[in-house]
This record gives C-alpha cells, structure tokens and sequence, in this order.
C-alpha cells in the first residue's frame, strides 16, 4: 500500500478530530491535531497578558514567537499524541471554553500561521498523517490524497461541544458554547490568511443526521479507494 495524506477540513465542532483519530488507528497512520497548536499559541499569549476581552497585542506576540516551542507527546494512557508548550503538557487547558474564546484571533495573524504551517509540513514529509483544521487541505497540503471538507448545522455542533464540556465539568451554558461556535466560523471564514473554505477537490460531508459509526464507515471507505 502507498501512503497518503488525508486532510480534515470544516467548521467548529463537527468532529473533526473524533473521525481523524478513528481513521489514524484504523490505516496505522499519525494523526496530527492542528487546532492544539493554535491552542497553544492562544494560551501562550493569554498567560501572558497579550490577549484578553478587551485587548490584543499582536506585535507582543509576533515578538515572543521564537520564544514559543510545540511539541508533541504520546499520552500512553490513550495512544494519542498531545501539545506540549515549551515543554508543558497543556492538553487540559486548550480544550477549555477561555481559550476557545481567543483562539480564532490568534490564528487570523499571518506570522502565527506560517510559523505553525511550516512545522505542520515538515510533519507530513514522509505521508501516512491524518492532519485535522481548517487550511490543511487547501493551504497545508494542497496535494493532499484525499480531502474531506465537515460540516453540520450550528445547533448539532453547539449541542455537541456542549455536552462534552459539561462531561468535563466545564461550567457552560448551551447559549455561550453556540455562540463561541457561530463566531469562530465567521473571524476562521472572514479572515485574510487562510480562510477557512473547502478546497474544490475537497469531497463535503455534512454529518448533522449521520451516527459516529456511520460516519466512520463511510470515511474509511473513501480512504481505502484512494490508498
Ligand atoms: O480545531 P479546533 O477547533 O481545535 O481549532 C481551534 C481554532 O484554531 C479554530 O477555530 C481556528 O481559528 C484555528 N485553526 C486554524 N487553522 C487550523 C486549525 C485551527 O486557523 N489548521
């Protein structure tokens, strides 16, 4: 079998990165999760007084940059790989509804994106990667084997993500996590660099009334068409 590389593109919350890893186990392949980059990015600038509700220094944080090393680390509980930010693991903390808030700010500034991209290339040289976010298909990889575009309706995905953050102990409102939702699409679709769109060979799959298994089944089967 040859190896490809399989991107994940869509909107917030469509479950992206639930099918990424699915897909990963099943073909043997590494899954590489860019949103967690972004992520840590966005923590590293808010633990730093950078960005916050009424502000944003975005010269600060093109500044700190170099300063700001990620990495990636095999959770061996779960088999699956987590950002570590200059050496911390910070898996926890990117998934909370404070950094959800700021990220897409973040991930509008151009240097904060070629800084990212370019590690996200290297990580794909040798193919057989399952990469999830929003630009992988069109700016990332643009070769890419076989490319996926998620989407559902914002009320599916708002229930969702509510859900799980709730089962996390996140204290949350349905209307907050809609909300946070419907604003990421927009400032991810709207912004300059790398706007979130679907690549025109990119195949649409909109899973508002598909079950996690018949997703599943019907993405794997697209994969082994193309491999
Ligand atoms: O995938 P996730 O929801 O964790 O991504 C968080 C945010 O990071 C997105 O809303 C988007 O602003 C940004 N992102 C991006 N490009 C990617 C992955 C994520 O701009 N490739």
């Amino acid at each position: 079998d040859k190896k490809i590389i399989i991107a994940i593109d869509g909107h917030s919350s469509t479950g992206k990165s639930t099918v990424a890893k699915q897909l990963a186990k099943a073909l043997g392949y590494i899954y590489v999760d860019t949103g967690a980059m972004y992520r840590a990015v966005s923590l590293y600038a808010m633990r730093n007084g950078y960005i916050d509700e009424s502000h944003f220094d975005e010269e600060a944080l093109e500044k700190s940059l170099p300063g700001i090393d990620l990495q990636f680390e095999i959770n061996p509980k779960t088999g699956l790989a987590e950002v570590l930010l200059n050496d911390e693991n910070i898996e926890q903390e990117i998934r909370t509804l404070r950094v959800s808030k700021h990220v897409s700010k973040i991930a509008a500034v151009s240097k904060v994106r070629k800084k990212l991209v370019e590690q996200q290339q290297k990580m794909g040289v040798e193919k057989g990667v399952v990469m999830d976010g929003r630009d992988i298909g069109t700016v990332v990889f643009p070769n890419a084997e076989l490319k996926l575009f998620m989407t559902a309706t914002a009320k599916d995905r708002a229930e969702r993500r509510y859900i799980e953050l709730k089962e996390k102990g996140e204290n949350v409102t349905y209307e907050d996590v809609l909300k946070n939702v419907v604003n990421r699409d927009h400032i991810d679709s709207t912004r300059k660099d790398s706007p979130l769109k679907k690549a025109k060979d990119a195949i649409k799959i909109d899973n508002s009334n598909l079950t996690l298994d018949e997703q599943f089944k019907q993405i794997l089967k697209l994969a082994k068409a193309t491999i």
